[in-house]
């Protein structure tokens, strides 16, 4: 059996969720306290032990390849200063890995930019990781996929409950059987009604998926809003392959979404040994005006 050792990360998206922030800055490079948010996804993918990343750009992403490269002119100037920890940090993010870049000409949907990696994955089972779902969890959630993966040789969708009011914002599946919190699926719907939604199981932007999705992404239609969906092309996977959602362990945010970006901002500051305690108080004193 193959083992994955590749992972997709689409990057293309117009952030109109965070305008204006995002009109210039692509919304992946918008900071979680002091690291963008997609270094935290490229993060979670190294500490899963997978080694190659390709990322999915569109129009105006050039700072995302420069984030990742080394940058030459400021470890000059840092290791002239003396600066060797900020020079760390600023070497460590290009050593990272090896990353590939491939655009995404048109925003036709998550599923049309999935379809763009089909070179660079071949013929091996890779991992998806959407940019806005930042999970917080030991191990990692990539790793908790993975290993659901090696264990049933199929595809393989991290979900979480969600309440019924959320259920319309998300990919949902439908069980088949299983137990402790790893299930076959029958179906994934995208963005179902409530009325219409089999379980309140929500895709949260984590993936382990078989090359043979490519054939199928050649020839999904666009479903939900007019776009190419992963969501429709795993439903079709669904009938050739076993697939399986697993409850992964872990705190998501939605760090696409205003609130969601406020809250992880919050608790990774509050996890921080320079910033927590000082935070803490200033939140206990805010309180006392509430
Ligand atoms: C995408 C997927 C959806 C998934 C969600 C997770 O939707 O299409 O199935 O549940 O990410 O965050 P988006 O939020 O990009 O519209």
């Amino acid at each position: 059996m193959k083992k994955v050792t590749k992972a997709v990360i689409p990057a293309a998206g117009l952030g109109t969720r965070v305008l204006p922030a995002t009109k210039a800055i692509p919304k992946e490079m918008l900071p979680i306290v002091d690291k963008p948010t997609l270094q935290y996804i490229v993060e979670e993918v190294i500490e899963s032990g997978i080694k190659e990343i390709l990322i999915i750009i569109g129009r105006n992403k050039t700072s995302i390849e420069d984030h990742f490269d080394r940058s030459i002119e400021l470890e000059k100037t840092l290791a002239e200063k003396g600066k060797s920890d900020l020079l760390g940090l600023v070497e460590d993010i290009s050593n990272l890995v090896d990353i590939h870049y491939v655009r995404q000409k048109e925003p036709k949907g998550l599923g049309h930019a999935i379809y763009c990696a089909r070179t660079f994955v071949r013929d091996e089972p890779f991992a998806v990781l959407l940019g806005d779902d930042i999970v917080k969890s030991e191990p990692p959630c990539l790793r908790q996929l993975v290993d659901i993966y090696n264990e049933k040789h199929g595809s393989v969708v991290g979900v979480q409950e969600v309440p019924d009011e959320d259920v319309n914002k998300y990919g949902i599946v439908k069980y088949i059987d299983g137990s402790n919190g790893t299930y076959r699926i029958s179906d994934l719907i995208e963005k179902p009604e409530l009325k219409d939604a089999p379980s309140n199981m929500a895709i949260m932007g984590r993936y382990v998926i078989t090359p043979a999705i490519f054939d199928i992404l050649g020839r999904t239609k666009p479903g939900k809003g007019g776009e190419i969906q992963l969501t429709d092309a795993l439903n079709e996977l669904a009938r050739k392959e076993d697939i399986f959602a697993h409850i992964f362990k872990g705190k998501r945010f939605d760090a696409g979404d205003k609130m969601g970006y406020l809250k992880a901002t919050i608790e990774f500051a509050l996890e921080k040994e320079d910033l927590g305690p000082e935070l803490r108080k200033y939140i206990k004193e805010l309180q006392k005006k509430f």
